[in-house]
């Protein structure tokens, strides 16, 4: 295990070039939030971190699935009980349905609690003769279009905390009363939902479910114990270092340091270099790390990342996102694939089907397109099946909510549909319908390809 390093510490990646990060012009104002930030309470615990990492490498096995979703950007203003509760019951839907085809345990890890940053491709908003810093996520700056409200603003740091520590609470609560037990599989409908036309399908799943369950205790004689249990995760880009270095803490238990601001960070497309200060700070801590692979990415390069942030090649530490798009996937991926065999590496391969496939409509919004999405997800299990390698994971951008944001799906929204319901920020989400009919489409598809019974 990556123990403590002596070239390493949580400051390190200060001397490296760190892209995107923000400039603050009280220097002093962040530094003392920073500092009240890092004796706070840790968001999550170094315990749950290792369960998490020993599931991850199972599911790199082929033994687990990997399902991670949620926004692209949290909001401070979603921070309620409806919005954070619909998104529960979507992940879940999605979950049992993916237990119940894939017929093996599902890794819930949510994009959630934590997932206020965001990496902009250009960093001025141009609107007219007007030219304002980009709005680049809520623990940052406001995205309203005025001066006012682009200036960052470290108080939002604070503001961030509190809504990750607001949505864990209620998210553990929620799990640890029963609602995210299987047995109350019931629970999960969004009213929504129940109109889609692939509603009788979900329903036929859960009426299964339920009976095995039944029929498991009655073999068992008696309740099943944990056997209905069912545990989040959370993840988020780590992108703002310094309030992640805030958050990183030496655990003596563990000789070692974790990130405590979330258990699964990832390093976005954007900050991937391997000489950059995002990887410098992520190759010193504990946790599970994720890093986005996009096009632009060599097989050598890969090598060296991998070397670098997993150079002991354990089990659960390295989580290879990859996010081509659907026309360049079968280019890109066979010679990556290939390149991480050749080292041996035993990282988890998931795709996310999403940041690759986003285009403007006719409108001029962004949007991505249901078979697109698709398309690319069918070619990654395909072309790692070839390749010897294992598609272990999915990453969607998602909500629970009845949003417009993406075209297609058996709802068939169209682009005219887009103004009704598009409340993303950023980047265009799945509604509720569009990703339970994901998982059923996945499952169809392993199905199809005899992977499975
Ligand atoms: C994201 O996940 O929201 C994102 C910005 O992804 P990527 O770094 O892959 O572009
Ligand atoms: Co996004």
């Amino acid at each position: 295990m990556a123990r403590r390093m002596p070239d390493w510490t949580p400051s390190s990646w200060q001397d490296r070039k760190a892209h995107q990060a923000i400039v603050y012009a009280d220097a002093d104002a962040l530094a003392s939030v920073l500092k009240e930030i890092s004796i706070l309470p840790p968001l999550v615990t170094s315990w749950e971190i290792d369960a998490l990492r020993r599931q991850l490498g199972e599911a790199a096995l082929g033994k687990r699935f990997l399902l991670q979703g949620g926004d692209c950007a949290e909001r401070f203003a979603d921070c309620r009980s409806d919005v954070v509760a619909s998104r529960l019951k979507v992940l879940l839907q999605m979950s049992v349905v993916l237990l119940y085809g894939l017929r093996m345990p599902i890794i819930r890890v949510g994009r959630f609690a934590g997932q206020y940053a965001k990496p902009r491709s250009s960093s001025e908003e141009v609107r007219g003769a007007v030219s304002l810093p980009s709005y680049r996520g809520d623990n940052i700056n406001g995205d309203d279009f005025t001066e006012e409200a682009r200036r960052p603003d470290p108080q939002r740091l604070l503001t961030a905390y509190r809504c990750s520590a607001m949505i864990l609470n209620f998210v553990r609560s929620l799990s640890d009363g029963g609602f995210a037990d299987l047995h109350n599989v019931g629970y999960w409908n969004l009213s929504f939902a129940a109109r889609s036309p692939r509603a009788e399908e979900y329903q036929s799943i859960v009426r299964t479910v339920r009976n095995a369950l039944q029929f498991a205790s009655t073999v068992a004689e008696g309740p099943l114990g944990g056997l209905g249990r069912v545990d989040f995760y959370t993840s988020h880009e780590a992108l703002h270092l310094p309030f992640e270095q805030a958050l990183t803490r030496y655990l003596p238990h563990r000789s070692a340091y974790y990130n405590l601001s979330t258990h699964f960070p990832w390093i976005g497309k954007r900050t991937n270099q391997l000489d950059g200060a995002h990887v410098e700070f992520m190759r010193g801590i504990l946790n599970p790390v994720a890093v986005k692979v996009g096009p632009d990415m060599t097989p050598a390069e890969l090598q060296r990342l991998i070397r670098h942030l997993d150079p002991g090649n354990k089990p659960g530490r390295l989580t290879l996102i990859t996010r081509f798009g659907a026309e360049r996937i079968e280019q890109c991926l066979p010679p990556l694939a290939a390149a991480a065999r050749r080292v041996g590496s035993v990282a988890l391969w998931c795709c996310d089907p999403m940041h690759g496939n986003t285009v403007k409509a006719g409108n001029g919004r962004k949007t991505r397109r249901f078979d697109h999405i698709l398309a690319e997800l069918e070619l990654a299990f395909d072309i790692h099946l070839r390749a010897g390698t294992i598609l272990g994971g999915v990453h969607f951008e998602l909500t629970g909510e009845d949003v417009t944001e993406c075209v297609g799906g058996s709802s068939d929204i169209r682009e005219a549909d887009l103004h009704r319901a598009y409340h993303s920020r950023v980047d265009p989400r799945l509604n509720a319908e569009q990703s339970l009919e994901m998982a059923l489409r996945i499952v169809q598809k392993r199905q199809r390809a005899g992977v499975l019974p």
